[in-house]
């Protein structure tokens, strides 16, 4: 149990958040996925702000290597094992005094592969992750995603839009409707159970330690322009998305499940500057200094026949800013240029 409870510092806007978060109480966290890319600069800033975590990561996708850093800190603890494994689900949460779950099957290619397990991973999972906290009345925050937004066209999006996703035939639409029945749930489980809950629904989220080993663009595209390697753009490339560099996106979480104002609703969190593909892999060469060339590769022929992808994808963020003084800082050149820092270092 925490030793003092109240509310965790709020990051100043402008400033560095690993400078600004200071502990003023120690809390005892868990973080489902805390071993993933996001969830591990989740753990990197709430350990340096004093408090202590727990992961609950299966090491599916996430890795060992994201959290070596804090081996031998008496505040850290991994534990190697599923959100689907209930008993150990609740052990933990009666041991915490916050809930972060970000334990979840992810990325395009993921979803294609095994459609089954990303059914049961996302939506079984977040059942167990939410029950265990409704029974100890837990603060937790969980992570949908923009996809929910399906195939919607009024951008940008807007947290109570009406969404619109493709046939059940599909299996890429699998992901957001999963992710959708998780926001119905944590909804359902405010008003019925009372459960303290945030849902922070994330657009494209990048930055150092993302793989891009199931499909992710970011990190595709800068390795293939650090090694001078052709980098393939699927589609016409004039697609547009909107990245947020993770350090941005962490920080929001930990103010959301600091601010009350937040539980029982959809946070949209993100970066609503857009870029298309094209331009995604120019920067990719112009930061990195770069001779790669760019090709491009259709659709169909990556994930298979009849395959759907949005055109555009950008978050309102209106909801964000006026909850959470939210204003994401981190921008396309400064995440490409730490994403290839990150590979550089790691080769
Ligand atoms: N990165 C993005 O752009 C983005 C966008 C929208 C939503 N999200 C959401 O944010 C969350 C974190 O994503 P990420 O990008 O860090 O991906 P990630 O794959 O790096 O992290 C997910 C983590 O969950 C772990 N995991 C998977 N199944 C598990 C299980 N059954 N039990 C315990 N751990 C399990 C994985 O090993 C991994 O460490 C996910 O819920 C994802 O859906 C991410």
């Amino acid at each position: 149990m925490s030793t003092q409870r109240g509310k965790l510092p709020r990051a100043k806007i402008g400033c560095d958040r690993r400078l600004t978060l200071k502990m003023s109480q120690t809390l005892n966290i868990l973080i489902t996925g805390g071993a993933g890319f996001i969830g591990s600069h989740l753990c990197d800033l709430l350990l340096a702000a004093g408090h202590r975590v727990i992961v609950l990561d299966d090491l599916s996708t996430g890795s060992l290597a994201n959290v070596a850093q804090h081996q031998g800190n008496a505040r850290f603890e991994l534990i190697t094992g599923s959100v689907l494994q209930e008993s150990l689900v609740e052990t933990l949460v009666q041991r915490c005094d916050r809930v972060f779950h970000l334990a979840s099957a992810v990325g395009v290619k993921l979803i294609m592969d095994q459609p089954v397990k990303t059914i049961e991973t996302i939506f079984c999972g977040t059942d167990v992750v939410l029950r265990c906290c409704a029974r100890r009345g837990r603060r937790v925050l969980i992570t949908s995603t923009s996809e929910v937004y399906g195939k919607g066209v009024s951008v940008p999006f807007k947290e109570d839009d009406d969404v619109l996703t493709g046939a059940t035939g599909k299996h890429r639409w699998a992901y957001a409707c999963a992710k959708a029945l998780d926001e119905f749930l944590a909804l359902a489980h405010y008003r019925e159970t009372k459960l303290p809950v945030a849902i922070a629904r994330l657009f494209n989220t990048v930055g150092p330690r993302q793989t891009g080993q199931y499909g992710m663009v970011v990190p595709r595209f800068v390795s293939a322009a650090v090694q001078n390697e052709p980098i393939e753009v699927h589609g016409d490339g004039e697609q547009t998305r909107s990245f947020a560099h993770v350090l941005d996106v962490a920080g929001a979480l930990i103010d959301m499940l600091d601010t009350p104002e937040c539980f029982g609703k959809v946070v949209n969190i993100g970066n609503d500057v857009e870029v298309t593909i094209n331009q995604l892999a120019q920067a990719a060469i112009r930061v990195t200094g770069s001779s790669s060339k760019i090709t491009h590769r259709a659709y169909d022929e990556v994930y298979g026949e009849g395959f759907e992808d949005m055109r555009r994808r950008v978050p309102s963020l209106e909801r964000a800013r006026q909850l959470l003084n939210y204003v994401p800082r981190r921008m396309l050149d400064e995440i490409i240029s730490d994403v290839a820092a990150h590979i550089r270092r790691s080769n």
